[in-house]
């Protein structure tokens, strides 16, 4: 028996995290942001995957039965390796479960041009994870990526809401309306964007839809554990939730309470 783990590179998979708690408040959760190494959107596949790896481990070390990667980073170079290679050998009956694939699943009921565009980190975004998702599902769909590697130090840096920001994050708007103009839905396929929502809105015709993943994959979670009984038995439900960080437990109590709205208890740890 054990928690719900959370995983992302830093603040972002708190987005995540907000809306699976209000879904499903009952369950415990442990939430890891490995923010001594975050941005993960630069780094290598090779690197990603070893830390992300790393990652689910500590969570399965502290108890969790089943892991969700609130990172498309991670979901996008790390989700199946770990799925097909790592779980098989470590215990069958753990799970780990990404943001990437419960996202795709509604798209097509949102696009009306059927003309979408995705968000992302470089990692994300030159990985293809979506482009190659949605084409499985749906073919008729045409998908445009675009990587904003400012765009996650300005969330973990308490800069998302700054004048500052405003260069970094109109840049790549115009650059992917002009790639594809019939663009009317954009998936904000980093889990650090929907922080940036009012600037990205600001900078973007009124008709076209920002689509941020917490819900979806709050409902996607709670779908799931409908489906798999098997699981859901193993999960403890006191409605506890712990925070572990990499980095200064201070510097996240802090800026986890903007995404939280809400203060919270921070523990340090240390992955390897
Ligand atoms: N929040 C993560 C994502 O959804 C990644 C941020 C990063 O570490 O670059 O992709």
């Amino acid at each position: 028996m054990g928690a719900i783990g959370i995983f992302d590179s830093g603040y972002g998979g708190l987005t995540i995290f907000d809306k699976i708690q209000k879904t499903l408040p009952q369950y415990d959760y442990v939430y890891l942001g490995d923010n001594a190494r975050a941005p993960y959107g630069t780094r290598s596949f090779d690197v990603v995957c070893r830390f992300t790896r790393q990652a689910v481990m500590k969570l399965f070390d502290e108890g969790c039965r089943l892991v969700i990667l609130a990172c498309n980073t991670a979901s996008a170079k790390a989700l199946r390796n770990i799925q097909q290679k790592d779980l098989p050998q470590l215990d069958p009956s753990l799970r780990v479960l990404g943001v990437i694939r419960p996202t795709v699943e509604v798209i097509d009921g949102i696009s009306r041009t059927k003309h979408v565009g995705v968000l992302g980190t470089t990692g994300t975004i030159s990985s293809q994870s979506y482009q190659i998702e949605i084409r499985h599902l749906f073919p008729h769909i045409t998908v445009t990526g675009e990587a904003c590697p400012m765009w996650v130090p300005l969330v973990e840096n308490n800069e998302f809401a700054s004048p500052g920001a405003d260069y970094f994050v109109k840049k790549h708007l115009v650059h992917i309306l002009s790639l594809d103009p019939e663009i009317d839905t954009l998936i904000l396929g980093c889990t650090h964007y929907p922080l940036l929502l009012d600037k990205i809105r600001s900078f973007i015709p009124a008709d076209i839809t920002l689509f941020a993943q917490g819900e979806r994959v709050a409902e996607s979670l709670a779908d799931y554990l409908i489906r798999h009984p098997e699981m859901d038995e193993q999960l403890t439900k006191r409605a506890s939730r712990r925070f572990l960080t990499t980095e200064s437990v201070d510097k996240f109590a802090g800026t986890a309470s903007l995404f939280l709205h809400q203060p919270i208890e921070v523990e340090q740890t240390s992955i390897s």
